[in-house]
């Protein structure tokens, strides 16, 4: 194990009926209040009335940025900056998705800095200074609700970046697993995948002896793999989604990269992906992750070996290493298709046309990767795969 610093200051208030106490949160930090929401879920669901009324009670000062979109854009990060110094907030609370947070952390960590947003973002400037956020998530997927990190795009450069700052963490989470009964079937999937594969980019690591963050990570695949039957089945079992809520905050809050070498290949491979087509982030790792799987495979079977036995319950009798490291790649393909999830770009309706493009955006900040390091090439080679 390598050596680490570990170190989450959020506070995860988890449960039913949990976002009555918004209010008095978000007091503790001041009067005035941007709420931030993307295209109406929370609205049609009943959750803005009871947050705006918990706001109300503690006679905050509220003001509002909606519409912010899946995959957010910068120009709703410039409106709230704007909001923001003009009524002197106190504290931005998200109430929404993975997105609805990002771009909430983003308008959080922007409103000090004299310059335009996108530049702090995509030229990796430090954030000195920034609002504190507050979230209640209505949908499990990203890990944003419990962690520094924000994925900001930009339709007119087609680029997607990811930036973050210690000052970013949640200083509260609000999770209420009823929040996410409503979550239409198809981001329930990508949810599930994206959760997936954050474990994934942590799990698969050339770090010896990790066998804590190991079955750590594999007791977040086996639940989600059990859950995932259940929630797709009823939409509303409460503790199949409380299950699914709390395997997204531990798959990306740092637990399990504790001491470890990460990967983060594929997100980049997706990230190249979204900014240019604008597909959803878990639809697009449900294409990648089985073929990045396969291609790194022989830089290391032992942990695909682990991954495919522990996970998948592979019997190993009479097989080659490759052969049982390959069974587990296929189940998870057959599992993210079970979930009726894409299994190739054609899904999306892409071809070939921009796949040196997209690769020249993944790696243009350098390669990708750790378990094997990607340069364009390589990635040119996991999207045809992809086809
Ligand atoms: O916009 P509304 O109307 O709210 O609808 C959303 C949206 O259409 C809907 N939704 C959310 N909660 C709902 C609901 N519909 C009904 N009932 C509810 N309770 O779901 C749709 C997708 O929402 P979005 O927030 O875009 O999804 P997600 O949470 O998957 O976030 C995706 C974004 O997060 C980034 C992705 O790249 C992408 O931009 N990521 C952020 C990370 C981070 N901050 O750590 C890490 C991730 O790897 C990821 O890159
Ligand atoms: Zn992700």
């Amino acid at each position: 194990m390598n050596n680490f610093k570990f170190h989450n200051p959020t506070e995860l208030i988890f449960g039913k009926g949990q976002v009555e106490k918004v209010g008095k949160k978000v007091k503790e930090y001041g009067d005035k209040v941007l709420v931030v929401t993307g295209g109406g879920s929370v609205k049609r669901i009943g959750l803005y009335d009871q947050v705006i009324a918990s706001l109300q009670e503690k006679d905050l000062d509220i003001y509002e940025l909606s519409g912010i979109k899946p995959n957010p854009r910068v120009t709703s990060v410039r409106e709230g900056v704007k909001i923001c110094r003009e009524n002197d907030i106190d504290l931005v609370l998200a109430v929404g998705g993975g997105s609805t947070i990002d771009a909430s952390k983003a308008i959080a960590g922007a409103v000090f800095y004299d310059g335009d947003p996108w530049d702090l973002f995509s030229k990796g400037i430090r954030i000195k200074k920034a609002l504190p956020v507050g979230t209640i998530l209505t949908l499990a997927a990203t890990g944003s609700e419990m962690n520094p990190n924000f994925v900001i795009s930009n339709l007119k450069t087609e680029e997607k970046v990811g930036a973050g700052s210690q000052l970013l963490y949640p200083k509260f989470s609000i999770l209420d697993p009823v929040n996410t009964f409503t979550v239409p079937k198809e981001h329930t999937v990508y949810g599930i995948i994206d959760i997936a594969a954050h474990v994934y980019e942590q799990y698969f690591s050339h770090t010896e002896s990790t066998p804590i963050q190991d079955r750590w990570a594999e007791s977040i695949l086996k639940t989600l793999r059990e859950e995932s039957v259940k929630v797709l089945a009823d939409p509303e079992d409460y503790d199949a989604r409380a299950n699914i809520m709390l395997a997204g905050t531990l798959a990306l809050n740092g637990l399990l990269s504790m001491g470890k070498e990460t990967d983060w290949a594929s997100h980049g491979i997706e990230h190249a992906v979204s900014a240019v087509y604008d597909i959803p982030h878990g639809g697009g790792l449900a294409i990648i992750f089985p073929n990045w799987m396969k291609y790194v495979l022989d830089e290391g079977t032992d942990k695909f070996v682990q991954y495919a036995t522990r996970v998948w319950d592979i019997d190993p009798a009479g097989k080659s290493d490759k052969e049982i490291a390959l069974e587990g790649i296929e189940k998870t393909r057959e599992w993210f298709n079970e979930m009726g999830a894409p299994s190739s770009l054609a899904d999306y309706d892409i071809s070939d046309e921009n796949l040196e493009l997209m690769a020249q955006k993944a790696t243009a900040k350098g390669t990708r990767g750790s378990y094997k390091v990607l340069d364009k090439n390589d990635i040119v080679e996991i999207y045809k795969m992809c086809l």
